[in-house]
């Protein structure tokens, strides 16, 4: 397997064989690094993190990940750079393309990473778009894995907007490496029909399932891994709250539903969740919306606090799992083959 010089910006890109081996790369890296093996491959080479919307875990991620690796990192932040105001995205990547050896992009428009991607002349890894969020999905498999054992043949429900980056993503894995994988929303928050026939016809030749239905207690009855994102995405305008606290307050993941999947089912989420009033936006909403939602007093939305504080939630060793998968992206495409 040599994937030196691709670039990751879909899931769609790659084989089984491809995905796997970039999973049983990245458990590599986790056991070295427990274990103090150094792994500085990459020494003298050097990366840059374009971010046009805030992050903590990839961004993290990369750089833990590159530091491991033996390379140098800038990182330039939303307001940081001149990229999509004074500078177009192709005459940026054809300038950072001849200063670094590697390029991360989190933004908006999927079409500027694939624009990045084209014109770079190096590896681009989408670290998040409107509509992708690939490097999210190896962590979840890695942490699913862990749990299971294996990927083929373990029933995934996600549940919440199904036609955001994450559920986007999360199908398309799910197809490629044989999971069951349902969708539970509201009809109009499921993902596009002809990703959804895309992805139908990856199952066909990996034993995957693909199915969809607004009622939470089919979509979860027997699963193995109930899996919810944020209602509202980054970049999505303010004013989309109340449609959506609508749409899916009646679908925050609480008791009821982790008891109504496997006994040894886990909870996962690729973070930030509101759970809580701790936080700026958490706080906001419960107060304008718990009267006429009740569900979302104390800044409860997509999950509650009971249930991703519980022994079932697999979030934060998840999350760990972002910098062993990125790692193991850059290295393989930054590279030789590393068995
Ligand atoms: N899950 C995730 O991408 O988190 P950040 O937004 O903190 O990078
Ligand atoms: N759907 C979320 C994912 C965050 C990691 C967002 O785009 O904000």
């Amino acid at each position: 397997m040599n994937l030196k010089g691709r670039n990751f910006v879909t899931l769609l890109d790659f084989t089984p064989e491809e995905i796997n081996y970039l999973l049983n790369l990245s458990e590599k890296l986790k056991n070295e690094k427990r274990e103090r093996v150094s792994h500085r491959h990459l020494e003298g080479k050097n990366i840059v993190l374009l971010f046009q919307k805030d992050s903590t875990r990839t961004r993290c991620a990369f750089e833990v990940g590159a530091m491991d690796l033996g390379m140098g990192v800038t990182y330039l932040g939303p307001s940081g750079s001149q990229m999509g105001k004074k500078e177009s995205i192709k005459d940026t990547a054809r300038v950072l393309g001849r200063m670094y050896d590697g390029i991360q992009f989190r933004g908006y428009l999927h079409t500027d990473v694939e624009q990045l991607a084209e014109y770079a002349g190096v590896p681009v890894w989408n670290g998040l778009t409107d509509m992708y969020h690939p490097t999210q999905i190896l962590a979840d498999f890695l942490t699913i894995k862990e749990e299971f054992g294996k990927l083929k043949g373990i029933k995934f429900t996600y549940i919440g907007d199904a036609r955001n980056n994450m559920g986007n993503s999360l199908m398309i894995g799910s197809a490629k490496l044989g999971i069951h994988f349902t969708a539970v929303a509201p009809k109009e928050l499921w993902p596009e029909q002809s990703l959804i026939d895309h992805c139908k016809e990856i199952a066909k030749e990996t034993g995957a399932t693909i199915s969809l239905t607004e009622d939470k207690f089919e979509g979860t009855h027997e699963t193995d891994v109930i899996y919810t994102d944020v209602w509202v995405s980054m970049g999505e305008p303010k004013d989309v709250w109340h449609a959506r606290i609508k749409q899916l307050s009646d679908y925050q993941v609480d008791d009821s539903l982790m008891k109504n999947a496997k006994k040894d089912a886990i909870f996962m989420h690729c973070l930030p969740a509101f759970h809580g009033i701790d936080t700026e936006v958490g706080m906001q909403i419960a107060n304008e919306f718990q009267h006429e939602y009740p569900r979302v007093k104390n800044g409860e939305m997509e999950v509650t606090d009971e249930v991703i504080e519980s022994s079932q939630s697999r979030v934060f060793q998840e999350a760990e799992n972002r910098m062993h998968t990125i790692k193991a992206v850059m290295l393989a495409t930054m590279s030789d083959s590393y068995e």
